[in-house]
């Protein structure tokens, strides 16, 4: 990917107080706010796909139509997480509950969040 995971790494301080980055085993890569889902092993996971946390109705919809989390796609949501919903479910009414929006840098953040596996 053309993304430069060191400036995403870095840039992940926006992230923090809403996501945080846990392994599998358990090990807090970074610690961080609770209102979003994990972003450990994000890219290649289901779109929506944390068991037990809350997501919005318009991300689970996304996820059950098969969705799965790529650097492209990453690169698509990070910017404006509600319009990237509405586009991929056709529906004018979905929203995302991040209301977080990235303005640069989203190829760095996707080729960051890919390195977390
Ligand atoms: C969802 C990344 C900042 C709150 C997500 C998802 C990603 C992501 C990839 C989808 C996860 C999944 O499908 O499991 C990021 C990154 C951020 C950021 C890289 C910083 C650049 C924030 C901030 C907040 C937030 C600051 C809170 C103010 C949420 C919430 C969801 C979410 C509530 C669930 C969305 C829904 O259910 O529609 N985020 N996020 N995020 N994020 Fe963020």
């Amino acid at each position: 990917a053309a993304g430069d995971a060191a400036k995403g790494e870095a840039d992940f301080k926006k992230c923090k107080a809403c996501h945080a980055i846990v392994a599998a085993d358990g090990t807090e890569i970074v610690k961080g706010g609770k209102t979003g889902p994990n972003l450990f092993g994000v890219v290649g996971r289901t779109v929506g796909g944390v068991p037990d946390f809350a997501y919005s109705e318009s991300l689970k919809s996304v996820g059950a139509a098969g969705k799965v989390w790529d650097e492209a796609m990453l690169v698509a949501y990070l910017p404006d997480p509600s319009a990237w919903v509405k586009a991929e479910t056709g529906d004018d009414a979905a929203k995302s509950k991040m209301s977080f929006k990235l303005s640069k840098g989203a190829e760095d953040m996707a080729a960051y969040l890919a390195t977390l596996k």
